[in-house]
């Protein structure tokens, strides 16, 4: 998230990912196709902008130094410093316990970690949840990322995890893995969804209201963009997913797919997250984003997570087919975190 929140007009900025997905090919009989993986990165893979067809006219832009305020909040922030990965608005100081340094203001050249994560740690589809992570877990992820063991579609959080410091990571890591996620996000089934754009690497509506079929897909939507924009972390998420995929992800969760081992002899009966011993850490999914958690199955099944602990996850993902990924996703996503 948060790059820049003055509007780019109509910049369409598609890299699709897949044109190296010969990594599909070398795992044990991948039930995708390079398609699917292609057509499953257009809504899974958050994009800074995409254009949308139906806008009016730019609107007029806010000066840089327009000072932006959300609602409930006594503090506020410019727009430059909202636009800032070294600021993370934190609008509701007492929402969560005193953040370190690190998380609020980075250490140049690292980033703040909120700025993309929330003060509160509880992310988005993009930067992934950090709230309730367990503190070792997140310590693995930060050196897998330096290491290059894992390769995150946007190379921002490679390039952020080499610049932090140990003693920061320390900090962080304690920090983040000491909150609880709120319950921030609906997961709803239906047939069809509001037409989107990406708008700030979040799903938008476009602006005519059109309509168009859900698919094999799940489409987040933030509850107020305005706010969303502003890092206004009370606003929430909406998930569409496809009618009766939590149901069946829930049959995944507690009793496999025949293929697939069950997810909650791992995860936990709650998918509230265990760890498994000598094996690896299997993270909390309970209440997470549903598009963060497809992201990742796709991202472990082209190779792209290779730390010795994302081991069983690329056994796990070279058994499941996308529809049934994005069932489980969505039954995780319902969960109360
Ligand atoms: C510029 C935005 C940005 C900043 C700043 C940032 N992150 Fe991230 N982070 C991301 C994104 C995006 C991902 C998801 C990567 C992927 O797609 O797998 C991520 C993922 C992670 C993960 C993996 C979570 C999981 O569930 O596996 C950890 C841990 C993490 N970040 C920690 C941090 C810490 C600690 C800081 C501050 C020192 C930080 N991040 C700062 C964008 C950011
Ligand atoms: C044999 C144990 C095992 C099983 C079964 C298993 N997982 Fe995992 N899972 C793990 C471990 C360990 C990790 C941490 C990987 C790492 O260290 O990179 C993980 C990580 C994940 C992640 C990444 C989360 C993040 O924060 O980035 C997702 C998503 C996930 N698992 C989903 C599932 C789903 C859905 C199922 C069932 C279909 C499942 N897992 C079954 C052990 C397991």
């Amino acid at each position: 998230m948060k790059t820049s929140l003055l509007p780019i007009a109509g910049i369409a900025v598609l890299i699709p990912f897949a044109t190296g997905v010969s990594h599909a090919a070398t795992l044990p009989a991948p039930p995708s196709s390079t398609a699917e993986i292609v057509a499953v990165e257009a809504w899974a893979f958050p994009q800074e902008q995409s254009s949308d067809p139906s806008a009016p006219v730019q609107a007029q832009q806010s000066a840089p130094n327009a000072t932006m305020r959300v609602p409930g909040s006594t503090r506020s922030y410019t727009l430059s410093e909202l636009g800032s990965n070294f600021v993370a608005p934190d609008w509701f100081p007492r929402d969560h316990p005193p953040a370190p340094h690190v998380v609020l203001f980075g250490r140049k050249p690292a980033w703040a970690c909120g700025a993309c994560h929330y003060p509160n740690g509880e992310g988005d589809a993009d930067s992934a949840t950090l709230a309730g992570l367990p503190k070792a877990y997140i310590i693995e992820q930060i050196k897998a990322f330096r290491d290059g063991q894992r390769i995150p579609p946007d190379p921002s959080m490679a390039e952020e995890a080499r610049n932090l410091d140990d003693a920061d990571l320390q900090q962080a890591a304690d920090y983040f893995s000491n909150l609880k996620l709120p319950p921030i996000r609906r997961v709803v089934g239906t047939a069809t969804v509001p037409r989107t754009h990406w708008d700030n690497f979040v799903h938008a509506p476009d602006h005519d209201g059109a309509r168009e079929p859900i698919g094999e897909r799940i489409i987040e939507i933030s509850n107020d963009q305005k706010l969303y924009d502003r890092g206004d972390e009370r606003t929430g998420f909406v998930a569409y997913v496809p009618p009766g995929s939590i149901e069946a992800g829930a049959k995944i969760a507690a009793a496999g797919t025949g293929a697939a081992p069950v997810c909650e002899s791992c995860h936990g009966a709650s998918l509230q997250g265990a760890d498994l011993a000598g094996i690896g850490i299997a993270p909390p999914l309970a209440g997470r984003s549903p598009t963060y958690i497809v992201k990742e199955l796709i991202l472990f099944r082209l190779g792209k997570r290779n730390n010795p602990g994302a081991a069983p996850m690329r056994a796990e993902v070279s058994r499941l087919t996308l529809k049934e990924m994005i069932n489980v996703a969505a039954y995780a996503g319902s969960r109360r975190p």
